[in-house]
């Protein structure tokens, strides 16, 4: 039997999600709260706090990028997001390689294995977030990783996933099932 309580905080059932890290200008903060919405135009978004550092750059930037790591980053996630570009200069202070976007002003971390340059369209406020939703603009992809064009090789890809709370996992490519639509 299920329990019901209307006495709730957080939304922590929906976890894991996979986790990304934000950056822009000289900074990088790992949002789990974050999801594609629209193809056509392509549009990405994420949920940030109006408390991040994050959120004062994205207020004066025009663009941020959305790095796709992998579970060996877990420690420097962890580090990225207990932290704040505030205090720290997090790329000095963590020695994080990282290169220019071409579009935006955002580091793209050296060891993600894809990152998203967007343009920033909207910041919205919902609740105690914030809605940022980007257009994206290029795509940076390691295309050692990929199964087929833009869909990564579940062999080759250990994605870095939370499950709230500092728990950290990945995937295992032997529940990989697969089932064709007719
Ligand atoms: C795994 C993980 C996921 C997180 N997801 C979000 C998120 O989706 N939105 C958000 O506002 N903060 C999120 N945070 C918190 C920020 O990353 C954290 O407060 C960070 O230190 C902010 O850095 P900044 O002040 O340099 O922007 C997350 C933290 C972790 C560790």
């Amino acid at each position: 039997m299920m329990h019901t309580t209307a006495d709730f905080e957080k939304f922590y059932y929906l976890f894991p999600q996979s986790v990304v890290l934000i950056s822009v200008a000289r900074n990088l903060m790992p949002a789990a709260w974050h999801t594609p919405i629209s193809a056509k135009p392509p549009l990405y978004g994420a949920l940030i706090s109006p408390k991040r550092y994050t959120y004062e750059l994205l207020r004066k930037e025009k663009g941020f990028a959305v790095n796709f790591v992998m579970h060996e980053n877990a420690p420097l996630v962890a580090k990225l997001g207990s932290t704040s570009g505030r205090d720290i200069d997090k790329l000095t202070h963590f020695k994080i390689a990282t290169y220019p976007a071409e579009k935006v002003t955002a580091p793209i971390l050296s060891t993600s294995y894809a990152a998203y340059e967007c343009e920033k369209c909207h910041l919205h406020e919902y609740g105690d977030h914030f809605l940022l939703v980007g257009r994206v603009l290029l795509i940076h992809f390691d295309q050692h990783v990929l199964h087929e064009r833009e869909l990564v090789d579940v062999n080759k890809v250990n994605p870095i996933l939370y499950f709230g709370t500092d728990r950290y996992l990945t995937t295992d490519p032997d529940s990989l099932s697969i089932f064709k639509k007719n």
